[in-house]
């Protein structure tokens, strides 16, 4: 697959993303609420495992040095504490039901993460890497719910454009590899990824 039909793939997915997106303005402040508990409920736990079995499964070294890297800061920054402390300011803490919307579209993450495939893998770090327009959005949701503590989505603005190429370029590296069906593979990453994030942002 050439790069720039990965490119059109990874465009497809944001826009339907942005599609789902409901206009700040649209939203209560616990519908707002609601968002963030969604996204700190599905990811909060699981990035730094997904790119941790990324790192375990990619067959080519560079794709592994990459990953490597940002695993390293993802760890020595501590973003997990970093996305709770966003999410406690927001008065926006996850509880059993917000973790319950999720858990079906979380689960296929997770299953999908198990087959330990790199190709898979590193396909998903890059589309989740490519959807740096969803932190702006949260930034407006935490201001909503009262909350000035906007480090973490901040941070990821600004970092996640540059993580995207790096994960982007991995993604072709990672192809060559040997894969049997590369394509559609990354077609499976894709359909995995709207539906969990169909199940945080659209507002029930
Ligand atoms: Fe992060």
């Amino acid at each position: 697959m050439s790069q720039h039909n990965l490119k059109e793939k990874i465009n497809t997915l944001c826009n339907e993303i942005q599609s789902t997106l409901v206009p700040i303005e649209l939203l209560t402040v616990e519908e707002s609420k609601g968002i963030i508990k969604r996204f700190v409920a599905a990811t909060e736990g699981n990035f730094q495992c997904w790119l941790a079995t990324a790192l375990i499964a990619s067959r080519s070294s560079d794709v592994r040095s990459t990953v490597e890297k940002n695993l390293q800061v993802e760890i020595q920054e501590n973003h997990s504490s970093m996305l709770r402390k966003f999410a406690v300011n927001a008065h926006a803490e996850p509880d059993a039901v917000d973790f319950r919307v999720v858990s079906q579209a979380v689960e296929q993450v997770r299953w999908l993460v198990a087959e330990c495939s790199g190709l898979k893998c590193i396909a998903l770090i890059a589309m989740l890497e490519s959807v740096s327009f969803i932190y702006p959005y949260l930034s407006s949701l935490a201001r909503k719910a009262g909350s000035d503590d906007l480090t973490y989505t901040n941070i990821h603005e600004i970092e996640d454009p540059d993580h995207a190429e790096q994960f982007s370029k991995a993604l072709s590296d990672e192809m060559t590899f040997g894969y049997n069906n590369p394509e559609q593979d990354i077609d499976e990453v894709i359909s995995v990824l709207s539906d969990l994030y169909r199940s945080i942002f659209r507002c029930h």
